[in-house]
């Protein structure tokens, strides 16, 4: 099958978070089963572009409205993610040095999505499937099947994977002039809640719907961010389909990015090295357990609560424990996490930003990995964490509740089910009580590291769902 998917975001040109990690992993996998994927995304001023060769696969011009703008796809030459990768060029909006937050992003990914229809309806062929991924990509569905200019591919089934249901991407009826042209009477396909919203639209139109996980599907039913009764209703049509890892990029065996490499063998040497090594560019003490966030600093991850349950566990194990955070957001939660740094040095640190280096090393170098997210459709981190040997500890909710089971239940993670400051504290007394019994620890770390959660499952997934 020839499979085209359309992103925001894709590893390692453009990441914002796990959708990036997603799209730049599941093509390649699908590719190695003998079909054809590839990946069309903006192309922003960052630094792939520039260190990357190009060619010119069409140079064009689209319309927004009564603006138009010009379109130049480029494909990148040598193949080297394991997919062909194209990048859409429209100056004056795409190429900017971040991927979302400015005041037009509606107009950048509206043009985007244009600007690649274009193109495809081009071809001499037709793909079998196009794959949007999550808000940005959710006009496609429904321009495909209703914009005059894209008669052929109305017989294309499209797809939306639904990534995060908090973002929705809605806007006003103002905006309809900036749709090629199509039967008014169909307007209703694009409503929800009387605005214009790209995430209902793509569940109304797309031929199949999937969520990144089974549990998170389950949840939306009655928690959707104002989808619920949409998604219920389009459930016949929808998959949840558990995210994989990468597991090229995310191996310790063979990770450039850490202190020191591991394997199954080498897991206990190994870890302790890149816990020294950590420890020693954060000032903290290696003989004593690390926990540690990583991640957007926002509500949906439970974010704001970290200050005080910090401010607890350290208070209680006081000087017997050590927290290092990776992660940028809230302004007002990076501050209160930045200010605790003065009660408790030699113990607690952050690294308010993103690094990707970094994340690598943490996940080798700590002992457990906090997610006490409110909303998780999928969640990479802890199968990062897993497969680095530490021990996630995780709300029983989406992808989390998915693939971490509670060492109480005779799993190997630590799962609690509110996303409270008790509920977690508590949480981090079982981890400390674990850490203490270093004998279960090591099996466990052993465990963890063996499970699979590479994409050749679930790859083979989305090929069957685009088939029935
Ligand atoms: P989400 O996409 O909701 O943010 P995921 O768990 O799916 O959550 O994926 C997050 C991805 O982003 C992971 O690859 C994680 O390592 C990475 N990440 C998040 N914050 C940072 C950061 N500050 N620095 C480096 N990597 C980060
Ligand atoms: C979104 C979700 C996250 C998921 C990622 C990749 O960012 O918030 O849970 O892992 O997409 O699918």
């Amino acid at each position: 099958m020839e499979i085209v998917h359309l992103s925001a975001e894709c590893y390692p040109v453009a990441k914002v978070g796990g959708l990036a990690d997603v799209v730049g992993a599941l093509p390649k996998y699908q590719n190695r089963l003998g079909h054809i994927a590839k990946v069309v995304m903006p192309a922003y001023d960052l630094k792939f572009m520039h260190e990357n060769e190009f060619e010119e696969v069409y140079d064009g011009w689209g319309k927004l409205g009564n603006r138009d703008f010009s379109v130049r796809i480029l494909r990148e030459k040598t193949n080297k993610l394991g997919f062909d990768l194209f990048l859409v060029q429209i100056p004056g909006l795409l190429n900017r040095p971040k991927v979302y937050g400015y005041a037009d992003d509606l107009e950048r990914f509206f043009a985007f999505q244009v600007a690649a229809l274009d193109w495809i309806e081009q071809w001499e062929h037709k793909p079998d499937v196009i794959h949007c991924h999550d808000y940005h990509t959710g006009l496609v569905p429904f321009m495909m099947s209703n914009c005059v200019r894209y008669w052929k591919l109305n017989v294309v089934p499209s797809v939306i994977t639904i990534h995060n249901a908090e973002y929705q991407g809605q806007f006003g009826f103002d905006k309809l002039q900036y749709f090629p042209s199509y039967d008014p009477w169909h307007s209703n396909k694009l409503e929800w809640a009387g605005a214009i919203n790209p995430l209902a639209s793509a569940i109304k139109c797309a031929w199949r719907v999937s969520t990144v996980s089974p549990s998170y599907l389950e949840e939306l039913s009655h928690k959707a961010n104002g989808l619920e009764a949409l998604l219920a209703s389009e459930k016949r049509k929808s998959r949840g389909i558990l995210n994989g890892i990468d597991t090229e990029v995310w191996d310790p065996s063979t990770d450039p990015m850490l202190y020191k490499k591991f394997n199954l063998k080498t897991l206990e040497s190994g870890k302790r090295a890149n816990k020294q090594g950590i420890c020693s560019v954060f000032n903290l003490d290696p003989d004593k357990p690390l926990f540690t966030f990583i991640g957007r600093l926002v509500g949906e991850k439970g974010a704001e609560l970290l200050p005080e349950i910090f401010y607890h566990a350290l208070n209680t194990y006081r000087g017997e424990i050590n927290i290092l955070i990776l992660g940028s957001g809230e302004a007002d939660v990076e501050r209160r996490l930045e200010e605790l740094k003065d009660g408790f040095k030699g113990n607690y640190n952050t690294y308010i930003g993103y690094n990707e280096q970094l994340s690598h090393q943490i996940y080798a170098g700590a002992d457990f990995l906090l997610m006490p997210s409110r909303v998780e459709p999928c969640g990479l981190n802890q199968m990062y964490a897993l497969r680095y040997g530490t021990v996630p500890i995780v709300r029983r909710i989406g992808g989390l509740r998915d693939t971490v089971s509670d060492i109480g239940d005779g799993g190997f993670g630590i799962c609690h089910d509110q996303t409270t400051v008790w509920d977690v504290g508590h949480a981090i007394d079982r981890a400390y009580n674990l850490y203490k019994n270093q004998k279960a620890l090591k099996e466990i770390r052993k465990f963890i590291m063996k499970l699979d959660h590479s994409w050749d499952r679930a790859a083979q997934e989305y090929i069957d769902m685009y088939q029935i």
